[in-house]
């Protein structure tokens, strides 16, 4: 069964209709760093993400696994507008796996609406499993293959602190998740990196507070990979916390940096191989094919 996991598309095509009030807050400083920097790389985001798409029908993709970050600042029009640019990714031969990321829970404002147009992909097709609402998302695939999502996402509402964290009662449904699908290879997905390429936790600011906790929950399964974003860069990494490796898909529409993996899982074998974007298409970088 083939994966092609992808992430950080930060769509963004303006905010018409949203009121004033909404960037009282650190959504301004949001909104002026988009104004001023952040737009210019992520011209044609949309254009890539739909090359995406017909790429990974060309290539067999089975599912799209999307690690979260689908909007700037997690307005009305941007979640919509990412809900909508999903649409083709839920219509692969089995479908969709998608999580929130920091940027589409902005604020608190923002929960709500994620829900409403996120809502109907957050599912599960082990809701027994769930420790904190629905959370951890259990998806089952075939006999062989299942992911198991927890959310690091929150808002912030400092200007200086975009970090995570995976709630504690999340952190048990993984263990036992995880024991319960042992048989099977388990893609654990988060938005948040737990560990950077270096095999360094990421900043206090920026990363994962509980990095350590989620990795020891992790530890012990025994086929599978943890894959995530919002670190812009692609990248694998094997730490000795874990026995999973970490695939971060990095941002896959960022101009220059576009990362994406596609993942080949069966029964006895499982590979990954990084995707590239060159000279306006999607390609496989064969030479980067790595054993799971
Ligand atoms: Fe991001
Ligand atoms: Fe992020």
């Amino acid at each position: 069964m083939r994966f092609v996991h992808f992430s950080d598309i930060h769509l963004e095509s303006g905010f018409d209709g949203v009121p004033a009030r909404a960037f009282l807050n650190k959504r301004f400083v949001g909104w002026a760093n988009l104004a001023l920097r952040r737009r210019r790389h992520y011209q044609g985001a949309t254009e890539r993400l739909e090359a995406l798409e017909s790429f990974a029908r060309e290539i067999g993709v089975d599912v799209a696994l999307c690690t979260g970050d689908h909007t700037a600042l997690g307005t009305e029009p941007e979640l919509a507008q990412a809900r909508a640019a999903l649409g083709p990714f839920e219509r692969l031969p089995r479908g969709l796996v998608t999580i929130p990321g920091n940027h589409d829970v902005y604020l608190e404002d923002a929960l709500a609406r994620f829900e409403a147009h996120f809502g109907d992909l957050l599912r599960s097709d082990r809701p027994e499993l769930a420790t904190d609402g629905r959370w951890p998302l259990v998806r089952l695939f075939g006999d062989d293959v299942a992911t198991v999502a927890v959310d690091s996402s929150r808002p912030n509402p400092s200007i200086l602190s975009s970090s995570g964290r995976v709630p504690d009662a999340q952190l048990e449904g993984l263990e036992r998740a995880l024991e319960a699908l042992a048989d099977r290879f388990v893609f654990v997905m988060t938005h948040y990196a737990p560990r950077l390429a270096s095999g360094r936790p990421d900043s206090v600011s920026h990363g994962l507070d509980n990095a350590d906790d989620f990795l020891r929950a992790t530890a012990r399964a025994r086929r599978g990979a943890i894959i995530h974003g919002h670190v812009h860069h692609c990248f694998v990494v094997r730490v000795p916390e874990t026995s999973l490796p970490i695939f971060n898909a990095g941002s896959t529409t960022l101009t220059g940096r576009e990362g994406l993996w596609v993942y080949d899982v069966d029964g006895t074998r499982a590979t990954a191989t990084r995707g590239r974007f060159v000279e306006g298409r999607w390609t496989l970088d064969e030479d980067s094919r790595v054993d799971i």
